[in-house]
């Protein structure tokens, strides 16, 4: 079985080590995932008033999540927290009231810093709204990249065995941890 994997980088930045992150799981990724990122950076703020006529944005980014079989989310963090591009995306697609269609998404989160802490405030933060949205969390192998500037090659390739290695097993792990969810 194939399962179709939403792919969320918490940054919107064209040379985002994130976004190289998100592009090097495509690579090492088992064959029964296919990663599709989901572009987020211009979904206008997420506004209640909204709710009753919806922009076009925030209707194709909840059909994108309600297509996925899963989700995974790949950030930066931003003040020890969670980039308010990806919070936004998360707020819309968890609105209106009783449509949120994060629920029961089987998730995975990687977060990513030249930092040595590795983004793992963000990590956390996020984790802290997934359980209220409801989506089993993969716990382990965990995934805080430090010094991730370092990870990558000028063509944004990995450039070491170690990375490449680390985020295969990784992918593997969700691979099943997706599997699992979707028998329960
Ligand atoms: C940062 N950065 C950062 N890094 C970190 O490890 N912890 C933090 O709390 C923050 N805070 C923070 C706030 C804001 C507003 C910005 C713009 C940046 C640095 C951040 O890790 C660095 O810019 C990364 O390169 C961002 O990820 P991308 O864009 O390369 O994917």
């Amino acid at each position: 079985t194939i399962h179709d994997v939403a792919v969320f980088v918490g940054s919107l930045r064209k040379d985002s080590i994130n976004r190289k992150v998100a592009n090097a799981f495509s690579e090492v990724a088992p064959p029964s995932l296919r990663l599709r990122i989901v572009e987020i950076g211009n979904l206008p703020i997420y506004n209640q008033d909204g709710d009753s006529s919806p922009p076009e944005s925030w209707v194709k980014l909840r059909q994108d999540i309600k297509a996925a079989h899963a989700v995974l989310f790949v950030t930066p963090e931003h003040n020890r927290s969670v980039p308010a591009a990806l919070k936004n995306a998360l707020d819309i697609a968890s609105r209106p009231y009783g449509q949120n269609v994060w629920s029961g998404k089987p998730g995975a989160v990687v977060s990513a810093s030249p930092g040595a802490i590795g983004g793992f405030g963000a990590n956390h933060h996020l984790r802290q709204s997934l359980v209220f949205l409801n989506v089993p969390v993969m716990q382990q192998p965990e995934a805080y990249l430090g010094g991730a500037d370092k990870l990558f090659d000028a063509n944004g390739k990995i450039a070491n065995d170690g990375t490449r290695q680390f985020l295969a097993k990784f992918a593997e792990a969700f691979a099943d941890w997706i599997r699992t969810i979707a028998k329960a």
